[in-house]
C-alpha cells in the first residue's frame, strides 16, 4: 500500500467523524420527562438562532434502569438483563457483546476500551482494557526509508493492537457482575446465529468503508455479489456466533488461546501482521482508581490513563471553577474561556500524559485546584494565546459510549473503540470480526500529527506491551447528595473530552435538561492544531466575529461528538442518544 501524506490522514480522520455523526437515527421510545426534583431545577435552554436543534425536546424516561448505546436492539440486551434481575454490569457486558454484532462499525471485541463504575454502595472503579502494542512492535514501524509517516497504523494489518475487549468484560464481570459469563453473552450469540434486521444506518456505515473493507476477508459477508447488505434484510454473522460461543464456554481463554486465537494470528501471518499467540496470552486488564474531582460541588469520576479522558476534563473544569459564574452559555465568554482552558489541558495531555507502567504520569499536579489557578492567571480574559507560545516552554474515527443504570442504583459508564470505524478493515477469517487499528493513537512520530490531528510526544511513543494514549472519557457525575446525576461518554477522538466536558457543564451551570444539553452546540480545541471548532450554525455570528478579533482561528465543522447519555430525573431517569447520530435509549 502507497503512504499517505499526512495531510491525507488529518482529511480522511475529518471525513470519519463526519461519517459518525451523519447516520440516521432510529429506534427509540420517547416519552415526556416528569418535573424534576433529585437534581437542580432545570432551566429553559436558548441557543443560537443559526443552530438546527430546537431546546425543549424530550428525553426517554424511564423509572427504574435505562440503558443508552448507538444502537437500539444492543439498548434493549442490556435492558432486558437488568430486567431480569441482573445488575448494571451485567447488563453493560451485554450490551458490550451485543454491539459486536449489532454495531460493527464501533462495538467490537477485536478492540478495546474503558469502564468506569459506579456500585450502589459506593464502590467506584475504573477498568482499562485498553489494547497493548504487540511484542515485536518498533518505535519506528510506521515510518518509510525518509522517516516520514505512511498509513499502516491506520489501515491493515499492522495497524492492530494487541485487543483486550474480550478480557475486560470478562473481569468487570467477574468483580462487579452477578451473572455468569454464558448468560450476558447468550443474547449477542443469538442475534449473530439468528441474525437481525439491518436499518440504513448499519447499511450506509458499512457502504462508507466498502473501499477498506472489501480489501480484506470481510468483503462478502458485508458486501455479497459486491454491493452492501440492503437495509431491510436479516442480517445473520456464522463465524461470529462460533467465536462467542468459543467465549461463552471458555470465557476469555475462548479468545485469547485455542481456535479463535489461531484464527487471529493465522489473520495475521496472511496480512503481515506481527500479533502472535504469546502477545494474546499475555494481555491483561487493569483496575485502576477513577480521577476523582469535584465541579461546584458536584463531584466527576473519570477515566485515569491509559486514557488522557478523565485528567484532560478535570484540568479543565478546574480552570473554568476559577471563574465565580459560568459566562452565559453562547456567549463570546463562554466560547473563549471553554477554547483556553482546553488548549491548555490538551497541552499537558499532549506531552504528560501516557501508559503509567512505561513513565511518571504527573496526575495529582494536573488535577489539583492550585494548578489550575496557575493556568488560570495566564489566561487574557481579550486575548487569545497562540499555541505556539504556550509550547515554546514546554517539552517538545471509530467508537461508541454507552451509558447504564440499573434499578438498584449502580451505573457503568463504557467507551469503547477499534479507533476507524471498522477498525483497520482487517476482519478475521474464519473468527468474523474486525480488528483495531488502535496503533495510531500512539506517537508514531512524536511532534507529528496523528490521524485526529494530536501532536504528541515522546511520553508517548511505540514500544511493546505498552498501551496508546486514548481520548476516552467515560464519566460519572455525582450531586452534592453523592448520588449519581449523569453517566456520560462519548466517541470523536479527542473531541470526546471537550463533548462530554460540554454535556457536563450544560447541566451543572446552565441547568439544561439532558436533552438540551445533548442538542446544544458544541465547540473544541485541542491546543493543536491552534484553532476552535464549531458545529455548523452553533455560534452566533456575532460572536464568531469577536471570538476572530480576540485572536481565534475558527474552524466550521458539520458536528462534533457523539455522546450517549443518562441523566436521574425526578422519579427515575432520562436517557438520551446522540442527536447527530443513532441509538436507542430503552429502560424500564
Ligand atoms: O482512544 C481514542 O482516543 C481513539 N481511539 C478514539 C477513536 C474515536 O473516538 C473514533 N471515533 N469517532
Amino acid at each position: 500500500m502507497n503512504p499517505m501524506p499526512i495531510s491525507s490522514l488529518i482529511r480522511s480522520a475529518s471525513l470519519l467523524l463526519t461519517a459518525i455523526v451523519f447516520t440516521a437515527a432510529c429506534g427509540s421510545t420517547t416519552v415526556r420527562a416528569t418535573p424534576e426534583v433529585t437534581s437542580p431545577a432545570r432551566v429553559a435552554a436558548t441557543f443560537p438562532a443559526s443552530w438546527h436543534f430546537q431546546p425543549g425536546a424530550a428525553a426517554t424516561t424511564a423509572p427504574h434502569a435505562i440503558v443508552v448505546s448507538n444502537d437500539s436492539i444492543a439498548s434493549r440486551v442490556g435492558r432486558d438483563i437488568i430486567a431480569r434481575g441482573g445488575n448494571a454490569v451485567d447488563a453493560a457486558v451485554a450490551t458490550g457483546f451485543a454491539l459486536a454484532v449489532t454495531y460493527p462499525f464501533a462495538g467490537n471485541i477485536g478492540g478495546g476500551g474503558f469502564m468506569v463504575i459506579r456500585m450502589a454502595d459506593g464502590r467506584t472503579a475504573a477498568l482499562d482494557y485498553r489494547e497493548i502494542a504487540p511484542l515485536a512492535a518498533t518505535r519506528d514501524m510506521y515510518l518509510d526509508a525518509q522517516g516520514n509517516l505512511t498509513n499502516k497504523s491506520i489501515i491493515g494489518h499492522l495497524a492492530a493492537g494487541v485487543p483486550g475487549s474480550v478480557a475486560g468484560m470478562e473481569d468487570a464481570l467477574l468483580r462487579y457482575g452477578t451473572l455468569p459469563l454464558k448468560t450476558v453473552v447468550a443474547p449477542a450469540i443469538e442475534l449473530a446465529e439468528q441474525g437481525f434486521v439491518i436499518d440504513s444506518g448499519f447499511s450506509r456505515e458499512l457502504e462508507r468503508s466498502q473501499r477498506n473493507i472489501t480489501r480484506f476477508e470481510g468483503g462478502p459477508l458485508f458486501f455479497p455479489d459486491g454491493h452492501v447488505v440492503a437495509p431491510g434484510t436479516r442480517f445473520k454473522q456464522p463465524e461470529l456466533a462460533w467465536t462467542l460461543r468459543q467465549i461463552a464456554e471458555r470465557g476469555s481463554a475462548g479468545f485469547y488461546s485455542g481456535p479463535v486465537a489461531d484464527s487471529l494470528v493465522a489473520e495475521m501471518k496472511r496480512g503481515g501482521g506481527i500479533i502472535t499467540n504469546a502477545d494474546l496470552l499475555k494481555y491483561k486488564p487493569e483496575w485502576r482508581p477513577p480521577v476523582k474531582g469535584t465541579y461546584r460541588g458536584y463531584s466527576i469520576l473519570s477515566m485515569p490513563p491509559a486514557s488522557s479522558g478523565g485528567i484532560t476534563m478535570m484540568e479543565t473544569l478546574n480552570i473554568l471553577e476559577t471563574y465565580d459564574k459560568p459566562a452565559p452559555f453562547g456567549s463570546t465568554q463562554w466560547a473563549h474561556r471553554l477554547a483556553e482552558a482546553y488548549q491548555r489541558a490538551f497541552l499537558d495531555r499532549n506531552s504528560k500524559l501516557g501508559d503509567p507502567a512505561f513513565i511518571d504520569v504527573p496526575q495529582d499536579e494536573l488535577t489539583s485546584k492550585a494548578y489550575a489557578r496557575k493556568l488560570r492567571e495566564k489566561i487574557d480574559d481579550q486575548h487569545h494565546t497562540p499555541t505556539a507560545t504556550l509550547v515554546a516552554s514546554r517539552e517538545p474515527m471509530h467508537t461508541t459510549h454507552y451509558s447504564v443504570v440499573d434499578d438498584k442504583g449502580n451505573a457503568v459508564s463504557t467507551t469503547t473503540t477499534l479507533n476507524n470505524g471498522f477498525g483497520s478493515a482487517v476482519w478475521v477469517r474464519g473468527a468474523g470480526f474486525f480488528l483495531n487499528d488502535e496503533m495510531d493513537d500512539f506517537a508514531a512520530k512524536p511532534g507529528s500529527p496523528n490521524m485526529f490531528g494530536l501532536v504528541q510526544g515522546e511520553q508517548n511513543a511505540i514500544a511493546p506491551g505498552k498501551r496508546m494514549l486514548s481520548a476516552m472519557t467515560p464519566t460519572i457525575v455525582l450531586n452534592p447528595k453523592g448520588q449519581v446525576l449523569l453517566v456520560v461518554g462519548g466517541a470523536g477522538g479527542p473531541t470526546i473530552i471537550t463533548g462530554t466536558s460540554q454535556v457536563v457543564l450544560d447541566v451543572i451551570d446552565y441547568r439544561m435538561s439532558l436533552a438540551d444539553a445533548m442538542r446544544a452546540p458544541r465547540l473544541h480545541h485541542q491546543s493543536l492544531p491552534d484553532s476552535l471548532s464549531f458545529e455548523r450554525g452553533g455560534l452566533d455570528p456575532a460572536v464568531a466575529d469577536s471570538l476572530r478579533a480576540m485572536g481565534h482561528s475558527l474552524k466550521q465543522v458539520p458536528s462534533l461528538v457523539n455522546i450517549n447519555a443518562i441523566m436521574r430525573v425526578n422519579g427515575g431517569w432520562d436517557g438520551v442518544f446522540e442527536p447527530r447520530s443513532r441509538g436507542g435509549a430503552v429502560g424500564y
